[in-house]
């Protein structure tokens, strides 16, 4: 019905069509109708409202189409088999069930909307209707399973690569946080499924805040998050994630012939924490000191006053 709706408001863009006409077309009450509308805005559609004169779409967000994604990639394996999604509770979570049926490396699982999108530390991660791209990439690396983090490393510098060049100035903030001016435009959360030995799967999921405004963001969220639109950035959300598949792919093959160090020179190359002074919060404690570079495992150090930390897990606040 909502599509119904839609579609009737998308033939008439820039026009008013009255509420009465909608209501009686779709034999739904006028109340039902401006409950549409009430999620189509939500939803991110520009639409205007007037008491005598109906209603009337100025602008629809852009949506993704699967094949204008995966038409001609030039890519071997990442984004080939793509499964598109208007809604979902969690990319990952539908990744990972994928991925146990069997899902070829390479498939990603894309959604305009998460109801339930999930983030590092069990923080849940906004990801409101086609206003950012919201995907999780299923990945069957031959690495040990002791190389994950490294792999996180790995999408964090091929998708500041790629944000680069849209003209946006953003670094790196430990492990995977991308950050433009200090604040989160990107965050990725990595899921993994190994015996001792091997990794069966990795779940890369990432979310990157496209269209998202001061308005959406509640109030914990102003000061520390950020979007293109925030930062006056145009962005064509297809051709992004189109670049971020070819970016995390070359990687990806990269670190399979070449093993990951060229990844953690460039990773320190696009950090905009090192030299810094940072809050390291872990679960047991929390310390102060300058973050000053990875080691071989891609772990941060960090200098305190009483000696170098090393740091595999937990909240670096710069
Ligand atoms: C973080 O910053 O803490 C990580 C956020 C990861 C969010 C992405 S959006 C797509 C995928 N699905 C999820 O539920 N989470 C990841």
């Amino acid at each position: 019905m909502r599509q119904d709706i839609l579609d009737y408001l998308l033939e008439h863009k820039g026009e008013f069509v009255s509420g009465q006409k909608i209501s009686d077309m779709f034999g739904i009450s006028r109340t039902a109708v401006w409950k549409h509308i009430r999620v189509l805005k939500q939803r991110g559609y520009v639409i205007e409202s007037f008491t005598k004169k109906g209603y009337c779409l100025k602008e629809a967000p852009e949506l993704l189409h699967p094949d204008a994604v995966t038409q001609g990639l030039p890519t071997k394996v990442i984004g080939q088999n793509l499964v598109y999604y208007e809604k979902t509770d969690s990319t990952n979570s539908l990744a990972k069930k994928l991925a146990n049926e069997g899902a070829e490396e390479g498939t990603v699982v894309v959604a305009e909307e998460q109801s339930g999108g999930r983030g590092r530390l069990n923080r849940s991660f906004l990801s409101p209707f086609a206003q950012g791209l919201w995907f999780s990439l299923i990945l069957r690396p031959p690495f040990l399973p002791m190389e994950v983090s490294k792999m996180t490393l790995l999408a964090a510098v091929a998708i500041t690569h790629a944000l680069r060049q849209q003209g946006l100035e953003c670094g790196i903030k430990w492990p995977n946080d991308i950050l433009v001016h200090d604040k989160k435009i990107v965050g990725i959360l990595t899921e993994l499924n190994a015996s001792m030995e091997k990794i069966n799967y990795l779940i890369m999921g990432i979310g990157i805040n496209t269209g998202i405004t001061k308005k959406m963001l509640p109030r914990d969220l102003k000061k520390t998050v950020t979007s293109f639109a925030m930062e006056n950035i145009p962005v064509n959300r297809t051709k992004l994630l189109r670049d971020v598949f070819c970016d995390l792919e070359r990687y990806y093959f990269e670190a399979e012939k070449e093993g990951f160090s060229p990844i953690l020179e460039e990773w320190k190359k696009l950090s905009c924490m090192l030299g810094k002074e940072v809050e390291v919060v872990m679960p047991d404690r929390t310390f102060s000191g300058v973050a000053f570079d990875l080691d071989d495992s891609g772990n941060l150090l960090v200098r305190t006053d009483s000696g170098v930390e090393r740091v595999l897990a937990g909240d670096v606040r710069v």
